[in-house]
């Protein structure tokens, strides 16, 4: 064990870890970049923020490091008045405090055992995943389940752990789902000890409202979610913690295969025992799209990755992560039939695309269009164009990055007054290698094939990260942009 250790420490040394440089390097310093240069012109109507989530560690990492352990760091752009403003901030989560008064790492990642990290906390929370806006503010939430942090969504300031006047019993996932229509927060935390799941629906007014145990065979790895109009949709997905590494204090991936996906449908506000279980052939799904109701059918459009399991070629102590991170996923499409239980399943594409997003205010709702980030097929998990999918016959328009030139998720800002479903505008982080720097691309998402309206230019490079989304200039603080 002793010389495997310090072999594997050995061919750390002498092999950089791509997720801490290039691209990914992450940030030291916080900034403020008031009246950006803009090549073309950003448009009237677009007033707002693009907030995006994603890793940036604090600190030189300890032992191995993972593209998913950084500490949380949200990078915004504030569009007003044809003019914007870029800040970066970390997230004051407790482990980020922690680790800032003892002036170093406390904790490792999850390629490294946890048995040396501060007791009773074995993760680092890093709310570095996703960011919602729900009710007046941000809520940075991440993907192991954790506290939700509030953040002011125009400083960035972390307001603190969000326990919705405390009433909140368990932790959230990173892909908490917002219904703008009515204003609540659907959400699920997912764990090693029975029932292994909970779900909860938080009120407009930012108080749990409806909370109960949802029943898993086993601890899972669940990371999304959907809602419809009067359901919400959990996943029990055949990849796991393998259990021998979790008696180790370890964390390492196991696809079973021969298991069953199966998708739980409950109603919004269902108690636990009305949770329906559709069965579907096995796979894992970072994300879904969107889900909606048609007659006694739930629909719902995911992004699917049918073989999960890392690919052998490649060696090293980080070819694990490596693996995992070559996803191969495509637009899919369930069924779910109420009156017969069955599940009808369908590719709807079979292009490699992941991060999707949506017209917002249509979750739950029908949407035909879905906006994807298109894999490269050269780089492991670089985003080298933005997809327009007409999901009704599977069906897109790619605007390409170009050479270099490296995407982020890509939010959908509505135009005010707006009527049509794709009526609005797109935005993205691109990092281009050559300048060494980052852009924001803002699309017409009427019209891709248009190249961007504008380009709204950093002279820093925004490190690649996960989610985003965009708050309407009219819902933050003092009503205006
Ligand atoms: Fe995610």
């Amino acid at each position: 064990m002793s010389l495997h250790i310090e072999t594997a420490a050995a061919r750390l040394a002498t092999e950089p870890n791509p997720y801490l440089e290039g691209p990914y390097a992450p940030m030291r310093d916080e900034i403020t970049l008031e009246d950006l240069a803009v090549v073309g012109e950003i448009p009237d109507d677009l007033n707002g923020v693009y907030v995006r989530n994603g890793p940036n560690p604090q600190f030189d990492p300890r032992g191995r490091y993972h593209w998913f352990d950084g500490d949380g760091m949200v990078h915004a752009l504030h569009i007003a008045d044809g003019s914007a403003t870029y800040r970066n901030r970390w997230i004051r989560t407790e482990g980020f405090e922690r680790e800032r008064e003892s002036g170093g790492v406390l904790w490792t990642g999850i390629i490294e055992p946890f048995d040396g990290n501060p007791a009773g906390v074995p993760e680092k929370d890093t709310a570095n995943t996703s960011v919602v806006f729900h009710k007046d503010h941000l809520l940075a939430l991440w993907y192991r389940a954790g506290k939700p942090y509030a953040l002011d969504p125009v400083t960035l300031e972390t307001i603190g752990a969000e326990d919705f006047g405390g009433t909140l019993r368990c932790e959230v996932s990173a892909h908490a789902k917002v219904d703008e229509q009515t204003g609540e927060l659907f959400f699920f935390d997912y764990g090693l000890k029975p029932p292994y799941m909970r779900y909860g629906v938080v009120s407009p007014e930012g108080a749990i409202r409806h909370f109960v145990p949802i029943d898993l065979p086993g601890p899972r790895l669940p990371h999304d979610m959907a809602i419809t109009k009067n359901h919400a949709i959990l996943m029990d997905l055949p990849l796991f913690n393998d259990p021998e590494a979790a008696k180790l204090g370890r964390f390492k991936l196991f696809f079973d295969g021969e298991r069953s996906s199966r998708f739980g449908v409950i109603p919004r506000y269902g108690d636990a025992d009305e949770v329906r279980w559709f069965e579907a052939e096995p796979c894992f799904i970072y994300h879904s799209v969107n889900a909606w109701e048609e007659d006694r059918e739930i629909v719902l459009e995911v992004c699917r990755v049918t073989k999960p399991e890392p690919r052998s070629d490649l060696d090293g102590p980080l070819a694990q992560m490596l693996s995992y991170l070559r996803l191969d996923a495509h637009l899919h499409r369930y069924r779910f039939d109420l009156g017969t239980g069955r599940t009808r399943e369908e590719v709807v594409d079979d292009d490699n695309s992941e991060f999707p997003s949506i017209n917002l205010g249509r979750v739950g709702s029908h949407t035909r269009y879905a906006y994807n980030m298109h894999i490269s097929p050269e780089k492991t998990l670089l985003f080298d164009g933005l997809m327009k999918y007409d999901t009704s016959d599977g069906s897109a328009e790619t605007h390409w990055f170009g050479d270099g030139r490296w995407g982020s998720e890509a939010p959908f800002a509505p135009r005010p007054g707006g009527v049509g479903e794709d009526d609005g505008y797109l935005l993205s982080y691109v990092y281009d290698e050559r300048a060494g720097r980052s852009d924001v691309e803002v699309l017409d998402a009427h019209d891709l094939a248009a190249g961007p309206l504008c380009r709204i230019e950093l002279p820093v490079r925004v490190p690649l990260g996960f989610h985003a989304t965009w708050v309407p200039g009219e819902r933050l603080p003092g009503g205006s942009a």
